[in-house]
């Protein structure tokens, strides 16, 4: 028994609650424009134009090995692939489309490259397909769509029957969860309610929901042929579908409640390194290799996974970047690992001071402190500890840490006795690890 009650899932959420951490990938044609994932609408390219793209579509360098030991070197446990995104183009050989990796220079599926070499790396495998269809001769146009600006993109409708890319969507499924073994994670994106005001009389304004893409149909067909997957909830955006809630790019102040039920829920946040998910050339504003580290206790602190993505540049390889945040990560998990897998929220009798996060293994045998900022005093003073604490020692070299019970010490010479206050004292000069990680050991709750 775990120490939380988490709403139950229909996939297998126990592999994925032990794993905590994972790599998004965003590869697709606009990885060439290299302006953003969203490029093909925010600039409204001509279809034309765009499939130039395609024509000239080649990752040379692209190895999914290298892929695969990359993710891992840094940590994580799975990997999320965008088999299809917004775009429409295919980075697997379906037999529905044309606009499809295969019909590139490139000429491999690269889906079936990348499966295989997760698999061979022992990382969990996980799809994302877009709900969205930008170059589906039947997705109607809407607000997000390409030909939006187009001034006859309300005729253009006339012609669309959604009923043909419903279809297509589905038949695509089934194939991406038939012809690569077994799948792990079905990853899709996204539904909404509608774009402007309610009473804004722009036609094109509308949303996409579970209706337009017979979510309930799609995922009984899913749950069919991959019994076990886990499912994220962007089939519906007006009720709780799927096995994982997604929060994007934000920061959860505490765990993620089912929308409907109020339970505490299974739940990923995604996060960029830079903002486009897509590789972005010129777009500066990269988080730190510690920031992402932060983000990630913070994340496991309020019970969740984090998927950090990765934007592959058009020549199919991580860029300097990105491979030097990935390394930096993996070298302080090779360190930490312990205080992220298997580990959640820990107990609420545990008290922290600011500047340290606490998670706690969810056998309820260890609690890590996570030091953000190092205690000036080198004393770590927990609350509710007292009479659970057994040993503690520094994660870094794994060497013993002093500590004494009932007892706060601040300063050199201010400490008192306080009931279930635990001091331990911390190495001086501060070990140089990004985030030094203090792990003790409980004795079982009463
Ligand atoms: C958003 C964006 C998309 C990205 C996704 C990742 O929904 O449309 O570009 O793939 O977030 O969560």
């Amino acid at each position: 028994m775990g120490l939380y009650e988490v709403k139950k899932t229909v996939g297998d959420s126990a592999w994925f609650m032990q794993d905590r951490f994972g790599m998004f990938i965003h590869f697709g044609l606009y990885s060439m424009p290299a302006r953003h994932e969203w490029v093909r609408r925010n600039e409204f390219i001509p279809d034309e134009k765009y499939h130039l793209y395609f024509k000239h579509f080649n990752p040379d360098l692209f190895d999914a090995r290298e892929w695969a030991r990359a993710a891992k070197a840094a940590g994580m446990k799975y990997v999320v692939l965008t088999a299809k995104h917004h775009e429409g183009f295919c980075l697997f050989d379906s037999q529905y489309t044309d606009f499809k990796i295969t019909n590139t220079a490139f000429g491999r599926d690269l889906v079936r490259e990348y499966v295989d070499a997760l698999r061979e790396e022992g990382l969990r495998v996980g799809l994302y397909y877009s709900l969205l269809d930008w170059d589906h001769p039947h997705y109607t146009i809407d607000y997000k769509h390409p030909h939006y600006n187009q001034p006859d993109a309300v005729e253009q409708n006339k012609t669309r029957d959604f009923a043909i890319y419903r279809e297509y969507l589905h038949n695509q499924v089934r194939e991406l969860l038939t012809n690569y073994g077994k799948i792990d994670i079905m990853w899709f994106d996204f539904s909404w309610v509608r774009d402007g005001k309610p009473d804004d009389p722009d036609p094109l304004k509308i949303g996409k929901d579970e209706a337009d893409w017979d979510s309930e149909r799609l995922l009984e067909m899913i749950r069919t042929l991959q019994p076990g997957i886990m499912i994220n909830n962007r089939l519906s955006a007006t009720r709780s579908l799927g096995d994982i809630r997604t929060p994007e790019q934000s920061q959860q102040a505490s765990w993620v409640r089912d929308p409907d039920t109020k339970e505490l829920a299974v739940w990923e946040v995604c996060h960029t390194f830079s903002g486009a998910w897509g590789y972005h050339r010129d777009q500066h504003s990269w988080k730190s290799s510690r920031m992402i580290i932060e983000a990630l206790i913070d994340t496991v602190s309020h019970g969740g996974n984090l998927l950090m993505n990765v934007g592959p540049t058009a020549r199919g390889t991580f860029d300097e970047r990105a491979s030097e945040r990935l390394a930096d990560i993996g070298k302080w998990m090779r360190l930490h690992g312990r205080s992220i897998y298997g580990c959640t929220q820990a107990e609420e009798c545990f008290k922290a001071p600011d500047g340290v996060i606490l998670t706690e293994s969810d056998d309820g045998r260890r609690l890590y402190a996570h030091l953000i900022s190092y205690p000036l005093t080198s004393y770590l003073v927990i609350d509710g500890l007292a009479d659970r604490i057994e040993y503690a020692q520094i994660m870094h070299d794994g060497s013993e840490l002093a500590f004494r019970t009932n007892y706060r010490q601040t300063g050199q010479f201010t400490a008192k006795t306080v009931e279930g206050m635990v001091t331990i004292t911390l190495p001086m000069p501060p070990p140089s690890d990004e985030i030094p990680v203090v792990e003790i050991f409980l004795t079982s709750r009463a």
